[in-house]
């Protein structure tokens, strides 16, 4: 399928992104496509305005680069203002209730994105505001990250249906969102975890009823070298993720055998690319020859996630 020509179809049925689980196959693949189109028009000097005179309020109660970054930048390349409010300094951080945040919002901005803990926050800001509320991270889900993954595994694939995507290491949000994304997109999906560190059995669940829909395959195991055989991307994150801070130690110690490194990428197709969202921690989840080596595509990962906030935005705030 060529991806640039996929034709928007239908209107979206709802216009948050609180999970990928929410979203059709067409409307994910109509912002893949869309994240395409805005790529190449960037690289040809063309900066449509889609956004022009409205504003995007992005809160953080957890740090961020690239989630900051692409989304701040994207805001402004669609004509878009884009307010930076850390719960450091906002009401939401002394406590002020988030459904009087959201109302409050509401009344003076056209989106909002949050990057949180509980992804019951996040449904809270949706349910009481009016306007579009985009997940930038909880820790259930980074369903924005993924949109960057998809894009970046079909342009240097060429497809995405009949792959074999493989996640290594801890069972996180990466974990579940990239679960949920291939299963949505009929990829096959390996995840391998230590033991007490799986991806939670209700997302899981819902994988495999998205892969049902397409004969395509989801596998949970202990095993690393099973989940990356045959693979055509490899992919982990971190170990100890936002809020996990404490339990690092404990987490290298029940993550040692779990390392991305040559020996175990080598289980995988020859031409397999490795992905990692970032940041990342060489030694640690991947070995410094991986993630620095011919089939780590990282840094197109990383830029991605800039046309493909802008596609989110476009789609839900346009
Ligand atoms: N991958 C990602 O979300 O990066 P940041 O934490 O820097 O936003
Ligand atoms: N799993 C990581 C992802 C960071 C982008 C975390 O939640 O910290």
């Amino acid at each position: 399928m060529d991806l640039m020509r996929y034709a928007a179809r239908a209107p979206f049925a709802q216009r948050h992104l609180l999970t990928l689980q929410d979203w059709s196959e067409d409307e994910i693949l109509q912002s893949l496509s869309l994240a395409l189109q805005l790529k190449a028009g960037l690289k040809a000097g063309r900066r449509p305005k889609p956004l022009a005179g409205k504003t995007l309020a992005m809160i953080f109660a957890k740090s961020s680069t690239r989630t900051r970054v692409s989304f701040e930048v994207g805001a402004r390349q669609l004509g878009a203002d884009a307010l930076f409010l850390s719960t450091a300094d906002i009401q939401l951080g002394r406590g002020e209730p988030i459904s009087d945040t959201a109302r409050v919002l509401s009344r003076m901005v056209d989106g909002i994105m949050i990057r949180t803990f509980a992804q019951a926050d996040l449904e809270q800001l949706a349910l009481h505001g009016s306007i579009p509320v985009i997940n930038g991270l909880t820790d259930e889900f980074h369903p924005c990250q993924i949109l960057a993954d998809l894009l970046t595994i079909y342009e240097h694939k060429g497809t995405l249906k009949g792959l074999k995507v493989a996640f290594i290491g801890d069972g996180n949000n990466m974990a579940h969102s990239m679960l949920i994304g291939c299963s949505k997109l009929g990829i096959d999906v390996s995840v391998a975890s230590p033991a007490g560190y799986a991806p939670k059995a209700r997302y899981v669940g819902w994988a495999q009823e998205n892969a049902r829909a397409h004969g395509s395959l989801v596998c949970v195991t202990e095993d690393p070298a099973e989940a990356v055989g045959g693979a055509d991307v490899v992919c982990t994150d971190v170990w100890a993720s936002m809020g996990q801070e404490a339990e690092a130690q404990a987490r290298r110690t029940a993550f040692a055998g779990y390392q991305v490194d040559e020996a175990l990428l080598a289980h995988a197709k020859a031409d397999a690319i490795f992905l990692h969202c970032l940041p990342a921690h060489r030694g640690e989840e991947v070995a410094a020859g991986v993630i620095d080596g011919p089939q780590s595509v990282v840094f197109d990962e990383a830029e991605n996630r800039l046309h493909a906030q802008k596609a989110v935005l476009a789609l839900l705030m346009g």
